[in-house]
């Protein structure tokens, strides 16, 4: 009886898993995505003089500003208007990493 209670906390636990990873952001995804992005923020999203670097930034973080440039007067705004919840964390996913 106790293994089969054990069996179902485990599938429970690896379900809560493999969601967690979604949520995360899917960096390959975001790399083909990030193609744009590159134009500004440079290949390894470091940026220059005039351009902020993005590389490595947190994800949640990253994937907050990308949201709130929505609607805003930033030049970043022309380029996230068409990005989903699911686009942002999967880019914000890829600049974590690099
Ligand atoms: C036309 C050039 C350009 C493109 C293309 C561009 N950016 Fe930016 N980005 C900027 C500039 C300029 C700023 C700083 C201005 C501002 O904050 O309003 C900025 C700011 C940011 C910031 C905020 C950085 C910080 O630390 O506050 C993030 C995050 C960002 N860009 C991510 C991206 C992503 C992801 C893409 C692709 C979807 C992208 N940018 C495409 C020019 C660009």
């Amino acid at each position: 009886m106790l293994t089969r209670k054990l069996i179902i906390a485990m599938m429970f636990i690896l379900m809560l898993a493999a969601g967690g990873v979604q949520a995360g952001g899917d960096a390959a995804r975001g790399a083909e995505l990030a193609a744009d992005c590159a134009d500004c923020h440079g290949d390894d999203g470091k940026g220059d003089e005039d351009v902020p670097g993005i590389a490595g930034l947190d994800a949640a973080e990253h994937a907050k500003k990308l949201a709130d440039f929505k609607g805003s007067d930033s030049d970043m705004a022309d380029y996230v208007e068409e990005l989903s919840e699911q686009d942002m964390a999967d880019i914000a996913a890829y600049y974590a990493d690099l």
